[in-house]
């Protein structure tokens, strides 16, 4: 039996981590640990929660306004600990958080296999987004499998000298979860009143906050100015520096509704109900045009340009007056929202998981059915 530890630390990774854990634990030979280093608390037990999923190992290691140090070296220690006593025979992480390239580092140091799930995305400039295209890059270095989702994804791996015997594409496990959870939205509430035209709006990362995040705040208001029929949702991030803002700024407005983060299945009801959606999020990228939901990304650079090229999605950086403008025409003109709405998404099938957990077998010489790599 091979013990494989999935590490979890915020929400995006608990929910692209969830397919992996359920189809590990109904494949013969393996034994799932799932580490929580709870980087997120709340948001974090609300996905562990609606997947069904019980930490093996719990770190708790969130503080109110936490720092890099303190999520870094809390992991490290959480995850040595959590190593002597668990005693893994792999690790797997995701993405790009303070979570992922610190549980590598835990498992370089202690010589146990790292696979790396969601492994190539980038931007090449460290500082945007930052710090998680460090932690990509890094993290990288530190592992045995790659698991990029999109053949671009494995082109970077391949230009930095990841050999291709140790790379596997896969998709990515978001629509594998998405997958899942579209089963469950007739029953999550709504939140959209009927008649109206749906704006949906997540945004929390670090290069958004101070002004960003308030020219944001005031594209909005501008937006549901020029639109009677417009009506905003905006799940706010529990980041103080998000909630200050955002709050101060929009709290007033009786068309703009700010809400708690919402589990999954309500966000999945949220985005298959709305009409637009403007977010800084990389997961929101990636399920939208499963949706048909054109999605304005709300940052001046993305490592997910597959999105863009399909058409899918659009990157409109924070200025108010693009972000108001862009919105405002998708909105007038019929032609070019359908457009943006029939793109196909290109990045997953929903056998991401599948495809991991026959890569880890193949690891350790296990005999298992090839299901194959994704294509677009
Ligand atoms: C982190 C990741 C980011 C990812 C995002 C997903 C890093 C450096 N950043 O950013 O890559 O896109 O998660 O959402 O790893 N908080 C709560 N309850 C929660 C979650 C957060 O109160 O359930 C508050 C706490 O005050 C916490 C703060 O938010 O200190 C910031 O959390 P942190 O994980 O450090 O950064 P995020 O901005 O969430
Ligand atoms: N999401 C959610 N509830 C919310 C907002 C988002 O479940 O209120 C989901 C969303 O569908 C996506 C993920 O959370 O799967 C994105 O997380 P986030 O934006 O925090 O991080 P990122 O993807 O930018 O790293």
């Amino acid at each position: 039996m091979y013990k494989i530890a999935v590490i979890a630390g915020t929400r995006p990774e608990a929910i692209k981590m969830a397919p992996i854990v359920k189809e590990l634990e109904k494949t013969d030979g393996f034994e799932c640990h799932l580490v929580a280093t709870a980087q997120h608390r709340d948001m974090l037990d609300q996905v562990l929660e609606l997947f069904d999923i019980e930490p093996f190992c719990d770190l708790d290691i969130m503080r109110a306004n936490q720092d890099l140090t303190h999520v870094t070296t809390g992991v490290l220690h959480g995850m040595q600990k959590y190593i002597s006593f668990g005693k893994p025979d792999m690790i797997l992480v995701q993405g790009d958080t303070t979570t992922t390239y610190s549980a590598a580092l835990a498992a370089f140091y202690a010589k146990i296999p790292v696979g790396y799930v969601e492994a190539g995305l980038r931007t090449w400039d460290r500082f945007s987004p930052w710090p998680e295209e460090a932690n990509r890059q890094m993290t990288t270095s530190l592992c045995d499998i790659h698991y990029p989702p999109t053949q671009l994804s494995c082109d970077n791996l391949l230009a930095e000298k990841v050999s291709r015997e140790d790379i596997c594409i896969t998709g990515n496990t978001a629509i594998d979860a998405l997958n899942i959870t579209i089963k469950n939205v007739a029953n999550a509430p709504s939140h959209f009143d009927d008649g109206k035209t749906g704006i949906l709006v997540t945004a929390h990362r670090r290069e958004n906050h101070g002004e960003p995040i308030r020219d944001i705040c005031g594209a909005l208001l501008d937006i549901a100015d020029a639109l009677p029929d417009v009506q905003i949702v905006y799940p706010v991030h529990f980041n103080p520096n998000i909630q200050g803002p955002v709050r101060n700024l929009l709290g007033h407005r009786d068309d703009i509704k700010l809400i708690d983060p919402v589990d999954y299945t309500e966000f999945v009801k949220l985005m298959s109900d709305c009409k637009l959606i403007l977010s800084d999020s990389g997961g929101v990228q990636e399920e939208a045009p499963s949706l048909n939901k054109p999605v304005l990304v709300m940052r001046e650079s993305t490592e997910r340009p597959e999105g863009v090229d399909s058409g899918a999605v659009k990157l409109v950086g924070t200025d108010r007056k693009l972000i108001t403008e862009t919105a405002l025409e998708l909105l007038n003109n019929e032609s070019a929202y359908n457009a943006m709405a029939a793109a196909s998404n290109p990045y997953g099938d929903g056998l991401a998981s599948k495809r991991i957990v026959y890569r880890i077998g193949k690891f350790f010489d296990m005999d298992m059915e090839d299901p194959g790599e994704f294509t677009v």
